[in-house]
């Protein structure tokens, strides 16, 4: 924690920002090491997104997931489906990207329209090509401990908590979200690393009381100013997930940034935290995937 001496006699604390820009530039600089190994061994890792109608948000994901692959020399093929589109076109798309071998990734954005059901277009990827983690699969690898394919919040969660030499064993965590895709996986994650993790959810009543208690307050529950300074703990290390567009146009996140930096002793920003490490962490996941498929030919 920065202690700031504001006026004599007054003291200011003053979090440190956990830069996720340079973080993420940090490891997209590892990544473009690793893709030229695999290209001087023959292998092109090559990434399939599939989207399905035209959310814009979604659409703003997928291209910033286009222009990371192309950053690091992965080759990508984006395939936008018309909202419309029926399982069975998408289910056709992913065995055939299955079967083909050129490809090591494949992601469906998400959410899906309302009459896709999500759970077989998940099992239907090969999961050996599942880089978001999302089949039963690697659900279950994550679980047990063995996950090949983290997703890529939590992974990239993790991968800043490290950079900034936070210790976990034994520290207590709260993670307030219970999604599949962020707080479930970030908790198996974070236990699985020794730390004392409680999820929080939309349910839980008084949260401050969980919050509060929370060495490491993980945060993605997708609503602006949910944490408050009184929620947290003198000297906590607090990660914010959240993504959220005002009705004025600004980006923020979960935490009252402004408040929890002057109690908190790490916090993350919104944007440039979180968000550009999970597409960093997709990048990752995508060219581990290659490597084992380069170690699995003949
Ligand atoms: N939508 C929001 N986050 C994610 C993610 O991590 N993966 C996919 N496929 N869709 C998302």
């Amino acid at each position: 924690m920065t202690i700031l001496r504001a006026q004599p006699g007054l003291l200011t604390r003053s979090a440190q920002i956990i830069d996720g820009k340079a973080v993420a530039a940090e490891v997209r600089a590892e990544c473009r090491i690793r893709v030229q190994k695999l290209k001087q061994s023959g292998i092109a890792p090559a990434l399939a997104v599939l989207m399905v109608g035209n959310d814009p948000a979604s659409a703003i994901y997928v291209r910033n997931k286009i222009k990371a692959c192309a950053e690091v020399g992965i080759h990508s093929e984006q395939f936008v489906f018309d909202k419309d589109t029926s399982s069975d076109v998408l289910l056709e798309r992913i065995h055939s990207l299955n079967a083909n071998p050129m490809i090591h990734g494949i992601l469906v954005q998400l959410p899906l329209p309302s009459h896709i059901a999500l759970k077989p277009i998940l099992h239907a990827i090969d999961p050996q090509k599942d880089v978001d983690g999302f089949h039963l699969y690697n659900v279950g690898a994550l679980v047990s401990g063995s996950a090949v394919f983290p997703p890529c919040t939590p992974f990239g969660v993790l991968r800043l908590l490290e950079h900034a030499k936070i210790p976990l064993e034994g520290q207590n965590v709260v993670v307030v979200g219970a999604s599949n895709i962020v707080g479930k996986p970030m908790a198996l994650m974070l236990m699985q690393r020794d730390a004392t993790v409680c999820i929080c959810h939309a349910k839980t009543r008084d949260l401050a009381q969980f919050t509060i208690l929370a060495d490491i307050l993980v945060v993605a529950a997708g609503r602006p100013s949910l944490i408050l300074p009184q929620m947290v703990k003198t000297g906590a290390v607090v990660i914010d997930v959240g993504i959220n567009r005002l009705p004025n146009g600004r980006l923020v996140g979960d935490v009252d940034f402004e408040g929890v930096r002057k109690k908190a002793s790490f916090v993350t920003p919104v944007p440039g935290g979180v968000g550009p490490m999970t597409v960093t962490m997709l990048l990752v996941n995508t060219i581990a995937s290659a490597e084992h498929a380069a170690h699995r030919m003949p």
